[in-house]
């Protein structure tokens, strides 16, 4: 339906400010992430050639920002304002394979409400977020940006975000237009390398790595961003089959398309030809904005001229840019977001900071338990080792530009906050690596890698005569924060050398040990689970990390994250997921059988499966049964269990159904999440679980990338991790 508003404008419009609006610039000062920035941008403000900005924030600069656009330019037509708030604003929260762990969708929601609101009173109106890529190769940086390696559960995660930053009404001044990115498919970059190309079955796009994005854009995502990669040989930014075809055909979405930072230019070292073939290209495909790289500012109106791309064809980008400005009431009222209260009201309020406390905690996976050593007494004696345990430089995670590391809780300060009658002495004990070289790599934004004048071997001893004196002792090891994130793919993903020599000195010290784990992955941890420590997964926590990590330790929040992305042994089994197709010679067992679908040096199961997470307490799963053992295509059945807390702590639980199609037109998954609950058991309580099965939950791609459904029989199991075994079976009929 059209706007009378926008298509008034539209009227009024020359060719060269239609193209204008689609073209987004960033004056510098966020995090450029290309080698080019703009320049003179605002004098190209003033002449009305450009839709919209990033990088710019505080009501005061986006005032003035508006100011040039609306006042200087002849149609006076307001700036998209974006950023990247990918994981809370100035209250960072856990990296989102983190959040994603946490399996609590309201949580989630809530945390992308709290972003929303404290970028918008900052001037934001468009939010780069959520970031719905699946992927299932650890090696790959961005993994954790993203929700880990299931489609069904990262649909859920999209949507949740999707709601927090939308909230159903973008008039709202405390909700901001949500991007889904990256479309497509840039999950599964080759070799983990981000950047890379990609290569994928249409059945396998569709079944697995397309949902999130299409779930997002169900919940009312006003607009996408490309990816970086190519799909069946053609870069996503010039892609008309994914752009035209299936986004705006088959899904219907009706907002607008931005690139990547400069995507478009990109498209001539894929070989698609010059800056102004490029352009074309991607205008044709249905980009509707160019981000960075000008091309579309530079040569569209020549390719008009020359009949290459028709005026109406820029005329519908620019519709599509008008409108979202028209959604956020930006045409009646551009000052919207320049309220100067507030900042102070709304930024980092103590409610925003609870909220990221809880969200952390809720995050953090517990994988291992040894010796009950964990809750610690909070009257105990503690020796906090590792280069991560005084931090504040590596607790915000990947992809927290708007965010503060100096404002980060370490951990022992968080540890003398919880626990104020402990005795806690801190020691680096080592350095996260002792590489000068990758130190440089990995402090572009900053100095997360910080090498000691001390020698390694003085370190360690520090450390040592610390644990002497200790009861108990607490490690914080793993990842800097840019050891992932985007271009920070690593081959060898477990924890560097430097530490593993810590660690294991500590596990011979005869003390109880803890290991807090933190990363933007999963990891290589095959060593460190055989010793006896007990770990707890943290990632890369947010602005609350030591408080968050101290409730956890102390007891005070029962861990019950669940991973969502699956551990591996060895880099030699990626990529390696739950869902995997069901093979032709399937190994029966972990022992090696020749002609099996196996390996000589390695275990085929992963280290730490998807959906695994333990807790202080036990849970027990018994009597999982279903309604009926026959689901027609119009009814539903109920798969049940009782889940137990069989332990001495109250507990929540991630309650999961996996379900298995035995018999169809293409090779099924062996295990596919289906349902999942997250409830809250006290110590001795017992809960039956329901989860309603329709065939609409069984419905898949077909060979012709029809959404079908076939008769059959499928089992089931309901589980508190995807290594379950199948419990139970059901038939679908016609
Ligand atoms: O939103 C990001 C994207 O995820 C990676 N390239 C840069 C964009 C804008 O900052």
């Amino acid at each position: 339906e059209r706007i009378p508003q926008v298509e008034e404008l539209l009227g009024k419009m020359t060719l060269e400010e239609k193209i204008g609006q689609l073209n987004l610039l960033t004056p510098g000062g966020g995090v450029a992430t290309g080698s080019v920035v703009s320049e003179d941008v605002e004098a190209k403000i003033r002449a009305g050639n450009v839709g919209g900005i990033f990088g710019v924030s505080s009501p005061e600069k986006v005032r003035q920002a508006q100011e040039l656009a609306v006042k200087n330019s002849r149609l006076g037509i307001p700036l998209l304002i974006g950023s990247d708030v990918i994981h809370g604003y100035k209250t960072t929260f856990p990296i989102p394979l983190g959040l994603s762990s946490s399996w609590d969708m309201d949580l989630i929601e809530e945390t992308a409400k709290v972003a929303a609101r404290e970028a918008t009173a900052d001037g934001i109106n468009w939010n780069f977020s959520p970031m719905v890529d699946i992927s299932r190769d650890p090696r790959w940086g961005r993994v954790a940006e993203g929700a880990g390696e299931d489609a069904y559960l990262g649909s859920q995660v999209a949507r949740a975000m999707v709601r927090g930053y939308q909230q159903d009404d973008l008039t709202r001044p405390e909700t901001m237009i949500a991007t889904v990115k990256h479309l497509a498919l840039y999950g599964a970059s080759e070799g983990g390398r981000d950047y890379n190309r990609v290569d994928m079955s249409r059945t396998k796009m569709f079944n697995e790595y397309l949902p999130p994005y299409k779930a997002a854009i169900d919940e009312g995502a006003a607009s996408v961003m490309t990816s970086f990669n190519d799909i069946d040989g053609v870069p996503a930014s010039g892609n008309k089959w994914l752009l035209t075809d299936l986004l705006r055909e088959r899904w219907g979405f009706e907002g607008f398309v931005v690139s990547d930072y400069t995507s478009v230019n990109e498209m001539i070292a894929h070989g698609m030809g010059d800056l102004q073939d490029v352009s074309a290209l991607a205008i044709k495909a249905g980009l509707d904005m160019d981000m960075v790289g000008e091309g579309f500012l530079t040569t569209l109106q020549k390719s008009v001229e020359e009949g290459r791309v028709s005026e109406e064809e820029i005329t519908i980008a620019a519709r599509r840019i008008l409108e979202a400005k028209h959604k956020l009431g930006l045409l009646d009222d551009p000052y919207k977001y320049s309220d100067e209260s507030r900042p102070e009201r709304d930024i980092l309020t103590d409610e925003h900071r609870k909220t990221a406390r809880k969200a952390a905690a809720s995050s953090f996976v517990l994988l291992k338990k040894h010796n009950n050593t964990l809750p610690l007494s909070k009257n105990a004696k503690i020796a906090l080792v590792g280069p991560l345990a005084n931090d504040k430089n590596n607790m915000l995670g990947t992809w927290a530009p708007t965010g503060d590391p100096s404002l980060s809780i370490p951990i022992l300060e968080g540890f003398r906050n919880v626990a104020p009658n402990a005795t806690v002495t801190y020691a680096k004990g080592a350095n996260i690596s002792d590489d000068p070289e990758y130190a440089k790599k990995v402090n572009v934004f900053g100095p997360r890698i910080e090498i000691s004048e001390e020698s390694p071997e003085e370190l360690l001893k520090e450390a040592m005569d610390v644990v002497e004196n200790a009861d108990v002792v607490v490690a914080v090891v793993g990842e800097a924060t840019e050891m992932s994130g985007e271009a920070a793919s690593r081959t060898e993903i477990s924890i560097p050398e430097s530490q593993k020599k810590l660690i294991r000195e500590l596990s011979q010290s005869g003390k109880p040990v803890v290991l807090v784990l933190m990363s933007g992955r999963p990891l290589t941890i095959p060593e460190e689970m055989q010793l006896p420590v007990s770990i707890l997964q943290v990632w890369h926590p947010g602005v609350e990390a030591g408080n968050a990590i101290a409730d956890v330790v102390f007891g005070d929040i029962n861990p019950s994250g669940k991973l969502t992305a699956t551990w591996p042994h060895n880099v030699g089994q990626i990529p390696i997921y739950y869902g995997m197709r069901t093979t032709g010679r399937p190994a029966a067992s972990e022992e090696f059988e020749k002609f099996k679908s196996n390996y000589l040096d390695s275990p085929i199961a992963p280290l730490l499966p998807f959906g695994y997470g333990l807790s202080y307490t036990n849970f027990e799963y018994s009597d999982v049964k279903v309604s009926d053992n026959t689901l027609n295509s119009n009814g539903e059945i109920i798969v049940s269990a009782t889940v137990a807390n069989t332990g001495e702590y109250d507990g929540e639980e991630v309650v999961q159904l996996y379900i298995h199609d035995k018999v169809r037109s293409i090779t099924p998954p062996m295990k596919e999440l289906k349902g999942f609950q997250k409830i809250n058991l006290k110590a001795g309580e017992s809960q039956t679980v329901e989860f309603n099965i329709s065939v609409e939950d069984l419905k898949f791609y077909n060979g012709n990338l029809e959404y079908v459904f076939e008769p059959g029989e499928f089992e089931f199991f309901v589980a508190g991790s995807s290594d379950g075994e199948f419990q139970g079976t059901f038939n679908l009929e016609e």
